[in-house]
This record gives structure tokens, sequence and C-alpha cells, in this order.
């Protein structure tokens, strides 16, 4: 099992396994443009060879202004390409060539500029050539001042690239060079080889290519009147990690989400949904399709009750008096219609068990009682674990043979290290797919 992008071990479970770094023996362009953070890539160059990794440094006019080409090709150990019709470079090098040679091309930092000749596929000097034909994974390092990062048109772009598949790895917030604060610096140099590394074990596996997975996220809100909505404290954060790694694993990934505010990861199909209605309707049919999803997993945490009515004008309050009342009615339970609609076929159900105390009990009686094969469980009132936490301490209950469970507590970690996990298990119960 991949180790990837797993932050310091705090748990007594002890020190985790060290794999050998994805980056071993890999190819990697980096493409650098002209902003002031263009002089942490020579920091990120010595961490990829570091890691093992090759170095092809490309770069743009504008990035020699803030660091010279000697440094790097110091660094990277070989020559820096820059031009694009360069007699000698390009019989040497050839922007075609580079961009075949890449198992990852990385844009770091890549500026407002460059966003958006990516996203237009704009092929007017050396690195955006290289970046059209290459046909590599593609992450790119946003850096820039705030209010360039909010502009719609930066945003704009900032979305087509990730709908086209690139992994977009920061801006980071803080302090910025030309004296603002907020978002537009570039994440630092370790943390995009830790994200070059779990891209890149998750493209090498590809061990859920073939397998159609649907995963519900995030809370469900139930509306009062047009103004007023009864949710939760659910980010969906882990439901999108699990739809992100499931997308790099290959799968096919149709992702129902509630009201959140996260982007949608590369390669997923995403439906929105606002309540617990609308998300069984999005799910149950799925159900019926000639080929069945292969597993379902539903990470939402979905209201269980709902305002019985819904007011279609705003409730003032000299209507609704003092203390008010809600008349509730019970939502439906999707995971239990999934575990009785299923019937004979192989989707695998996968339920989430979300509790402040007895957790490891309360979560035996869900898989029972829900009729499904995986509770994933965690105590939401644990420090690191839960709503909006970017970690998480999980506890794997699976159904085995003749009603035993087996159960299987994992360490605190990051939320994209839990989804990986998940994914290692769950594809040891899928059955196997038919040949060809
Ligand atoms: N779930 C569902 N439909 C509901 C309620 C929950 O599909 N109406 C699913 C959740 O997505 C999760 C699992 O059931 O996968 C368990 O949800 P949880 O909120 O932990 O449990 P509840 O069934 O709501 O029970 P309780 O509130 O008593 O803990």
């Amino acid at each position: 099992m991949e180790e990837a992008k797993i932050p310091t071990d705090t748990s007594e479970h002890g020190t985790l396994p060290q794999r050998e770094s994805a980056l071993v023996g890999k190819r990697v362009v980096l493409g650098i443009s002209g902003g002031i953070a263009a002089y942490k890539a020579a920091e990120l160059v010595r961490l990829l060879r570091k890691a093992g990794a090759t170095v092809q440094v490309v770069m743009t006019k504008a990035a020699q202004a803030f660091i010279t080409p000697l440094t790097l090709q110091t660094l990277s150990g070989r020559k820096v390409a820059t031009e694009l019709f360069d007699l000698t470079q390009e019989s040497e090098i050839g922007h075609i060539s580079i961009a075949d040679s890449a198992d990852l091309l990385m844009i770091a930092p890549a500026t407002a500029d460059v966003l958006a000749k990516l996203s237009l596929g704009l092929a007017d000097d050396l690195l955006s050539t290289v970046a059209l034909a290459s046909a590599a994974p593609l992450l790119v390092c946003p850096a820039m001042n705030v209010n360039m990062w909010n502009k719609p048109q930066v945003q704009h772009h900032v979305a087509q690239l990730a709908a086209f598949g690139a992994y977009i790895v920061g801006p980071a917030p803080g302090e910025l060079a030309c004296g603002w604060v907020g978002p537009g610096r570039m994440v630092e140099p370790a943390e995009i080889v830790a994200s070059t590394e779990s891209i890149l074990s998750a493209q090498q596996r590809k061990d859920l290519r073939g397998r159609w997975v649907v995963i519900t996220a995030g809370p469900t809100y139930e509306p009062l009147d047009p103004v007023r909505f009864i949710g939760n404290r659910s980010s969906g954060k882990m439901g999108f990690a699990l739809a992100a790694d499931a997308a790099a694993r290959g799968a096919e990934v149709t992702l129902i989400a509630g009201p959140v505010a996260l982007d949608t990861p590369p390669g997923v199909h995403r439906t929105n949904v606002e309540s617990a209605k609308e998300m069984a309707q999005a799910v149950l049919p799925l159900l019926d399709r000639s080929r069945p999803p292969d597993c379902v997993v539903m990470a939402a945490a979905v209201a269980d009750y709902r305002p019985s009515e819904v007011a279609t004008r705003k409730r003032k309050k000299h209507e609704l008096g003092q203390s008010p009342a809600i008349a509730l009615t019970e939502n439906p339970d999707i995971l239990r219609s999934l575990g009785q609609k299923r019937g004979k076929s192989a989707t695998l159900l996968v339920g989430f068990a979300a509790e402040t105390h007895d957790v490891e009990a309360y979560a035996r009686r869900k898989l029972t009682e829900k009729g499904c094969d995986v509770i994933i469980a965690n105590n939401v009132a644990e420090d690191g674990s839960g709503f909006g936490t970017d970690t998480n301490r999980v506890t794997i209950l699976t159904r085995r043979e003749e009603g035993s469970v087996e159960v299987v507590p994992l360490p605190l970690l990051s939320k994209a290290a839990v989804s990986d996990k998940i994914w290692s298990h769950l594809l040891s119960l899928l059955p196997a797919q038919p040949k060809g």
C-alpha cells in the first residue's frame, strides 16, 4: 500500500514504513515563469533530484530576470532550455522531444500570464509550446499578487485548467513580496515535491481503471423557507479526497455533492444537490443502470430530518412568535435504500459513521442495519478528526463471511492518505473484472 501524502505520524501506532519515492527514475520537466517565487525553483530542483528524479528546466524570458539559467543548470546538471527558435538549442533539445520526455510537467511558479496561455492553448514561447505538446500530467503552482489571483479572469483560467485535468497546487496564503497579505505565495518546494510524489504514485497504479464509482460528499441543506435551512458541519473534504484519489487511480467517478465550497477534482463528473431528497434522487436510480456502479461510497453527512413544511415566502419573526417549534419529518435513508435495492448486483456499498461516542459499537450496528459491506467510522469529537479538518482518524469495519466483522483502526492521517488506504482496501473487496 502506498504511503502518499502522509503528514507527521502522531499516532500510537508507531512509525509508518517509508517507501521509495515515486520520483525515483522519473523525468520531470520544470517550467519556470517570471515571478519573484522563481528563486524557490532552485530549491525545488535540488529536492526533486534528491528524491531521485532527473530535471529538465525550461525557463521563460521573464523568469531569467529573477534567477539565472546558470544557477538552474548547475543544480539540475542539464542544459536549461529557454528558446523556441534557437538553432543550437532546437537541434540539441527540441521542444517536442522535451515534451515527450516528461513523466510529469511542472510549472512553478506559474504566473497569471502563463495560466492564461495554458488555459487558452496558446503556444508563443518554449514553455507554452512544450506544455501544449506534452501528454504528461501537468502540475501547476500559481504565484502572484493576491489581487491578481482573485481576478475572475485568473480564476476562470485556473478552473479551466483543473477541468482539463491539471493538478493545481497552491497558492498559499501569507505575506507576499509585493507587500500584500493573502493567497498568492507559491507553496513551499517540499510541499510541491510531496504532491508530485502522490500524483506519480497514483498514476503508476491506475488500479481502479475500468471501474465506475459513485461518491456522495458534504452536508445536505433542508429548507425551512427560501432563506433558511437546517444543515450540518460537513465540509465535504473526505468525500472529495476519495473522489480525487479514485479518479487518479483511473476510475470513472460520479461525485454527488451537497453544498460545499470545494473545487471539482480533475477528471470527476460532479452533480450538485442541496437536500437529502435531491441526493436520494441523484443516487438511487444509478443502481438501475444496465451496468450498475462497482462501488457506492456514502461519505455525505445526510440530514436525518427535514422541516415538515417548507414556506414559499420568508417566515417573518412576527408570524413565528417567541419560541417557534419546527415540525420535522424523517428523511429517506439513502444508504439503507441502496442496501435493499442492490439485490444481487455486485455493487460494493460503503457507508460512513460519524459518532461522538461508542464509535465501534454504533458502526457495527450501522453495518448490519443499513445492509452495507463496509463502514468507515470516525469520532468527530476527536481533535484532528471529523468535520472541516484536513486530517482524519478512521476505523474500517468490513463484513466478512459468516457474519463476522473485521475491524481495522488507522492512525491519524491526512484525508488524502486516508482515502488512499480506503481505496486500497476497497479494491481488495471488488470482484475481479472480466477480461477484455
Ligand atoms: N445516511 C444516508 N441517509 C440518511 C442518513 C445517513 O444515506 N438519511 C448514510 C450516511 O451517508 C452514512 C451513513 O448513512 O454513510 C451513516 O450516517 P450517520 O449520520 O453516521 O448515521 P445515521 O444513520 O444518521 O444515524 P445516527 O444519526 O443515529 O448516528
